[in-house]
């Protein structure tokens, strides 16, 4: 199988870039981030403490997560449930930050993906695919971007949802959520030392696509 490893932080693309270029490859896309959301997501609805280890660990014992991936779409089931509507708020990204943090819930995530990269041809995103989860992928990108423009980017896709916001608030969680994820213990987000950075500040979408296909093809 072939694997393509995207990690960087949060608003630099990864999602709909690497879902773009699974399309024009003919890979899965696996957005990892869905399974730390999900995980946080019912955190939140059983009013778990995300601070408590003890109690997500108990939390953990009692749940079960799966990966369906289907027409080219991804959907995480939790205990049988779809909670793929529900990931996507700013309360669910900053709880996920704060769940990932805690090691028995990255072990607990890890067979999962690399299952998924054993069964399929896949371009998995998240932050340490090529560091802890697929150390031999094929190809690793890390795809980044100023803090202000994935604060911009994100800003304008919630206006465009309806969403009430604000682009200070953005910013102030788009750095907080980099602090958290880089600078945590387990398994931080960082590059490779194999990894190939892709600054999209300058590049539009087709531009970070093309680049990335490019990449790839230098090494299939
Ligand atoms: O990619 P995302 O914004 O959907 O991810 C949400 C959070 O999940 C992110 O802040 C950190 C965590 N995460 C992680 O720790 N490791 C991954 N492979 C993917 C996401």
């Amino acid at each position: 199988m072939f694997s393509v490893a995207i990690d960087g932080p949060s608003g630099a693309g990864k999602s709909s870039v690497s879902k773009a270029v699974a399309k024009a490859a003919g890979f899965i896309h696996v957005d990892t981030g869905a399974l730390y959301r999900s995980l946080a997501y019912k955190a939140l609805k059983s009013g778990t403490d995300i601070s408590d280890t003890d109690a997500v660990n108990k939390l953990l014992a009692r749940t079960e997560i799966s990966l369906i991936l289907e027409d080219g779409a991804q959907r995480v089931l939790v205990n049988g449930e779809d909670v793929t509507p529900f990931i996507r708020t700013e309360e669910v990204s900053m709880a996920a930050s704060n769940i990932s943090k805690i090691p028995s819930v990255r072990a607990f995530l890890l067979d999962t993906q690399r299952k998924t990269a054993e069964e399929h041809n896949v371009i998995m995103d998240g932050r340490d695919i090529a560091t802890v989860v697929l150390p031999n992928a094929d190809v690793k990108i890390f795809l980044t971007a100023s803090a202000e423009k994935r604060a911009e980017r994100r800003y304008k896709e919630l206006l465009e949802k309806n969403e009430e916001v604000e682009y200070n608030k953005i910013l102030e969680d788009v750095i907080k959520r980099d602090k958290q994820d880089t600078e945590r213990e387990t398994a931080p987000l960082r590059p490779s030392e194999d990894s190939v950075t892709v600054d999209t500040s300058l590049l539009d979408f087709d531009q970070s696509v093309d680049k990335i296909l490019q990449l790839i093809k230098e090494r299939m």
